[in-house]
């Protein structure tokens, strides 16, 4: 590991305990670098603003630091375990390059406002790209309600319980999903602070310029409190880590279905080849491995959530152990995203099998119908029940699917399905996310 940026004279570090102290964490930060030189480029304008280095100083930062981006970025430079962190890294650089100019780069800041900053940008990115899945997963489904509305069974507890549609199955997930890019996008705003310049959780004796750190930076306000930035470490993470969730909770239910209905038993749906493997040992399967994998990645995003939680049993003030915030944040979004990510074109591919659908449709699944049509007749409901009930098998003489599916006029469901008013609020949060910095990637 290279020149400590802590290291003071006389004290000894120990390489195992080092070790164990640096982890992983310098991997996990070049998840964040390119956040965390956009953040030091603002820092050093700042620094110029209030006089701390001249405009020469901080035209050479300014231009390494871009050049650390692109070499970074292209592969030239490489953060490992030369380095205890990127912070320290990009310190290193700029020493390296221009001496003093890069030895005064930290004044005024800490690498608790500094992870804090970085990670926060990085969040907000995620969380654009979650609501950018989720109203293009909510794009394709509306189209789907609005194009086919082929018959197949409603279930209820799994078993057969009305006449339902396609268009009805499509409708309900695309209201999912975009309550789930409202969702991100309300996480997003709620956690639209600039934390830099609140140093080591307490402020500095330099009046800090962070009222233009938060515009350059994109951020919508500042983070007052140097205090609550440190609070809100990890706490941020969680929300946002939930948020997905919430995501996957609608991607996890959907992805059940699909596995249902590409067995045998059901058979109502085709996958595109590309989202099924086959087996080492029979030849004769095809098995939904994608649709499977993307059921499970609730779970890591469910467990990232946990491992943050339980860090937070902290006082206030920055504590090393929100270091470990990082790893689940990275990994449940990697995983979380990588799953989101695949819905739109596996819905725009997937097929239906309406003769399979209409197969499985049988005659009893009229009973509701009956029943409600003798109530508005006059008969009190709970004796229609009774009577359709008894008379449950032969519900269906004289019925099809399509009339059932017509008549059923409660706002919402297939005789009605309000797509126009699922259309509008799709536009609506799609402005919103269009109008503003969130859609930055
Ligand atoms: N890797 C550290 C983290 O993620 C950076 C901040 C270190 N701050 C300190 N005071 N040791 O928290």
């Amino acid at each position: 590991m290279s020149n400590l940026v802590w290291q003071k004279p006389g004290v000894r570090t120990d390489e195992c305990i080092m070790r164990f102290l640096a982890g992983t964490d310098v991997l996990l930060d070049r998840e964040f670098f390119l956040c965390d030189i956009e953040a030091s480029m603002a820092h050093v304008q700042g620094l110029a603003h209030i006089g701390v280095i001249d405009d020469h100083e901080a035209a050479a930062l300014q231009s390494e630091l871009e050049v650390l981006a692109d070499d970074f970025r292209a592969g030239r430079f490489v953060l490992d375990e030369r380095y205890e962190d990127g912070h320290s890294a990009i310190e290193a650089r700029l020493t390296e390059r221009l001496g003093d100019a890069g030895r005064r780069v930290h004044t005024g800041r800490s690498r608790n406002d500094q992870v804090l900053v970085a990670t926060r940008l990085w969040i907000k990115r995620r969380l654009a790209e979650l609501g950018r899945y989720c109203m293009d997963t909510a794009h394709i489904c509306l189209h789907r309600a609005q194009d086919e509305a082929l018959p197949m069974p409603g279930y209820t507890h799994l078993q057969r319980a009305v006449v339902s549609s396609t268009s009805m199955w499509f409708s309900g997930f695309t209201e999912g999903f975009i309550d789930n890019a409202w969702r991100a996008r309300q996480t997003y705003d709620w956690l639209d602070a600039n934390p830099l310049g609140t140093a080591a959780g307490y402020g500095v004796n330099l009046p800090l310029d962070r009222a233009h750190s938060t515009t350059t930076l994109g951020f919508a306000r500042m983070q007052v409190s140097p205090v609550y930035a440190q609070l809100s470490r990890g706490k941020f993470e969680l929300a946002a880590l939930e948020t997905l969730a919430t995501a996957l909770l609608d991607g996890r239910r959907l992805a059940w279905d699909l596995s249902l209905f590409t067995t045998a038993e059901f058979d109502f749906i085709e996958l595109p080849d590309e989202y099924t493997t086959g087996s080492s040992i029979m030849p004769n399967k095809r098995n939904p491995d994608a649709i499977e994998l993307l059921r499970a990645s609730y779970a890591p995003v469910a467990a990232a959530r946990v491992e943050i939680e339980q860090l937070l049993s902290l006082p206030s003030g920055y504590q090393r152990d929100l270091q470990f915030s990082k790893g689940p944040l990275v990994h449940g979004f990697r995983q979380g995203l990588g799953a989101l990510h695949l819905l739109p074109d596996l819905l725009t591919r997937m097929r239906w099998k309406p003769e399979r659908m209409r197969a499985a449709i049988e005659p009893s699944m009229y009973a509701t119908d009956v029943a409600i049509e003798q109530a508005v007749a006059g008969v009190p409901f709970r004796e229609a029940y009774q009577q359709a009930a008894l008379a449950a098998a032969e519900a269906g003489q004289g019925r099809t699917p399509e009339a059932s599916l017509a008549e059923r006029v409660s706002p919402g469901s297939s005789g009605q399905p309000m797509l126009e008013a699922l259309a509008a609020r799709l536009d609506e949060v799609a402005r919103i996310w269009r109008a503003s910095s969130g859609g930055e990637s």
